[in-house]
């Protein structure tokens, strides 16, 4: 059984995709054992708590340095004996701690295509603005593994997103959460809980029922 972290900081939709996709069996091997927010208003904690999920707040904002926040995060994952920690929207910069302990056990879901839209600044409704701004025709999510950078760790699974002509960030935003996110966010859970990936040189392998194939 695959023992999960959520860390959210908002509206938790991604969160209740992946509570859904375990009520339906089709992430399989797994259970949420706790989900934190930074942010005590995040509605994603109502979520947690209407699913019977244990959840608490971890705020840089209760911590005198952010040394003491680093090392509470850890202790509170650790604590969980987690075996992945997934970033659902979380707007806070790991601690190194954290990516060192769960190195090739952090996922993290990004509203584009990456390389595409990635790095810092790129986070929620400004993801969505820049591929406006720049006109691409096709946009989307990815899945990936977090490394010390920032959106450069290895990809795990991508979907593709039309951008339709009279689209606004927030109509994006939607279309993408819709078609992408809430797919492949649970998709990767199911994966990785069923011993399906493995990181090799910074490139993810997905074993098929044929084998490993690269992506
Ligand atoms: C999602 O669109 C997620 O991809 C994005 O924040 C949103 C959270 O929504 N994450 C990032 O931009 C990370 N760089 P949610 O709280 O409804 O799941």
């Amino acid at each position: 059984m695959l023992k999960i972290a959520v860390l959210v900081s908002g509206g938790g939709t991604n969160l209740q995709a992946v509570i859904d996709a375990i009520a339906a069996g089709t992430i399989t091997n797994s259970r949420i054992e706790v989900v934190i927010s930074n942010n005590k208003n995040a509605y994603a904690l109502e979520r947690a708590a209407q699913n019977g999920i244990p959840h608490r707040c971890i705020s840089p904002k209760d911590f005198a340095d952010r040394d003491e926040f680093n090392r509470q995060l850890l202790l509170a994952l650790n604590s969980y004996s987690v075996d992945l920690v997934v970033l659902a929207g979380f707007l806070v910069v790991i601690p190194p701690e954290v990516i060192a302990a769960y190195k090739n056990r952090t996922i993290n879901i990004h509203p584009s295509l990456i390389p595409s839209f990635c790095g810092t600044g790129y986070y929620g409704l400004n993801v969505h603005k820049g591929a406006l701004l720049r006109g691409v025709k096709i946009t989307g999510a990815t899945v990936h593994f977090v490394d010390e950078g920032t959106d450069t760790g290895p990809i795990l699974l991508q979907k593709a997103v039309e951008v339709k002509e009279d689209d606004t960030p927030e109509s994006l935003q939607r279309r993408v959460m819709e078609e992408a996110e809430w797919k492949i966010l649970p998709e990767a859970i199911h994966l990785i809980a069923n011993g399906r990936v493995e990181v090799e040189n910074g490139k993810t392998l997905i074993r098929s029922e044929k084998g490993m194939d690269t992506i």
